[in-house]
């Protein structure tokens, strides 16, 4: 049930959370300077002043900083969560208590509480949606399509929800301009990889405390996030295994030392699975089947569609809770068992913290100014899918690069002339 209190409505677990969450909250900024700079640059410009602006987002450290620089842009933001595993309880917290930005989401809350907010956050009227996974504009464009009428555009942040703006925008009915935040450079190359990588080897071995050196890791899809958890997993000293079902991203793969094999034989000898496709059952009951017994499965892609677990569910016994985040399935026929991590939802935010905030920065410097974009480009915007300029992905890069105290060359005269010259050769 929502609660009105001070003067703002907000359903979280527990308002005494908020001392440690801004602590946290602080901890992550310091690793945020891009976001930052343009949390102060946007309190003297207020290019979002007036918007009704609803997020769904993991409710995280990072995301309570992107909160902050919304708000300090003159946005009135209204966070839900994006999944019902990832929310931080203490940051929802202190996004209410220190800040007044009003959240609704609680760690573990059913598939209809969650819905419940999707529905509650389209009531506000929103004119931005900063979405995540697509279920807040998918819900708009069923339930409440003439809320279209306020909107000035939405922003999304991952692939997932991409692939389904584009199917809205195949279909027809995406009438208005959506930025997607995923397609910058300075967004997938490191969020993707270099976040899911390491967050979600984290998920992992903090859900099981199990070592990985030494251990068979298959890696369900080689897109940027299956290289950054394949890489990651390397390190640690695992041996990778990678499926694919693109023939020039198996390729890859193998070039990157990888052993590629079809999903059906990699079940047989993998110890750890952890899927990163964007795609249904990719993991399904013949694979479990094959699986040696104890074997771990988890995923890490947006939705958790990834594990057929109604077949698991099917094929064992009620599962066993092990630990935090870790469920044993044992078969019906036979006490081999499967072992589940994170009910099979996105285990960097299930059992882990999501991506490290040095990552995040980039990505919601991106979503801040999207946001903005979206404003200054008001009524000028064709309805689809959009990707921001080159110039502001430069932009980010250049910044996050000043802030890391690197600096870089510049293309000489000499150099710019030849770039745009044809004539010479050998
Ligand atoms: N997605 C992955 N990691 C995240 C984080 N730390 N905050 C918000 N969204 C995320």
């Amino acid at each position: 049930m929502a609660t009105e209190q001070p003067s703002i409505k907000y359903d979280i677990k527990d308002i005494n959370l908020a001392a440690e969450g801004k602590q946290r909250i602080e901890w992550a900024d310091r690793e945020m300077p891009v976001l930052r700079l343009i949390r102060e640059r946007f309190e003297q410009e207020k290019p979002l002043a007036g918007v009704r602006l609803v997020a769904c987002a993991h409710i995280t450290t990072e995301t309570a900083n992107l909160a902050r620089t919304l708000q300090a842009g003159g946005a009135e933001a209204l966070l839900i969560a994006s999944n019902p595993l990832s929310t931080q309880d203490d940051v929802a917290a202190s996004l209410v208590a220190d800040w007044g930005i009003p959240v609704m989401a609680i760690k573990g809350e059913s598939i209809e509480t969650y819905v419940s907010h999707v529905r509650a956050a389209l009531d506000t009227n929103p004119n931005m949606i900063i979405d995540d996974g697509s279920d807040v504009v998918a819900t708009m464009l069923k339930e409440k399509q003439d809320l279209v009428q306020n909107l000035i555009g939405t922003t999304e942040e991952t692939t997932t929800g991409i692939v389904r703006l584009k199917a809205m925008q195949k279909a027809g009915v995406l009438n208005f301009p959506s930025i997607a935040v995923n397609d910058a450079q300075t967004k997938h190359f490191f969020d993707n990889r270099y976040g899911t990588g390491q967050s979600t080897l984290d998920g992992v071995i903090r859900a099981t405390n199990i070592l990985l050196a030494g251990k068979t890791v298959v890696v369900v899809g080689y897109g940027w996030c299956g290289k950054g958890v394949a890489m990651r997993a390397r390190g640690m000293g695992a041996n990778v295994v990678v499926t694919e079902i693109d023939p020039i991203k198996a390729i890859e793969a193998v070039m990157d030392g990888m052993r590629v094999l079809p999903m059906k034989d990699a079940a047989k000898i993998g110890d750890f699975f952890i899927t990163v496709t964007g795609n249904r059952h990719v993991i399904d009951k013949e694979h479990f089947e094959a699986m040696k017994d104890g074997a771990i499965v988890c995923n890490s892609g947006h939705f958790d569609l990834e594990l057929n677990l109604d077949a698991l569910r099917e094929m064992s016994e009620p599962a066993v809770k092990r630990r935090p985040f870790v469920e044993e399935y044992i078969s019906k026929n036979g006490g081999k068992s499967v072992i589940v991590l994170g009910e099979g939802r996105l285990i960097n935010l299930a059992a882990a913290e999501g991506h490290p905030a040095s990552v995040m920065d980039m990505s919601f410097a991106n979503q801040a100014l999207s946001a903005e974009y979206l404003v200054k480009n008001k009524g000028s915007l064709e309805n689809g899918v959009h990707v921001l300029p080159a110039e502001v992905d430069q932009e980010i890069a250049g910044l996050k690069l000043r802030a890391m105290g690197i600096n870089i060359d510049e293309l000489t005269p000499e150099m710019l002339e030849y770039m745009s010259s044809w004539e010479t050769g050998t």
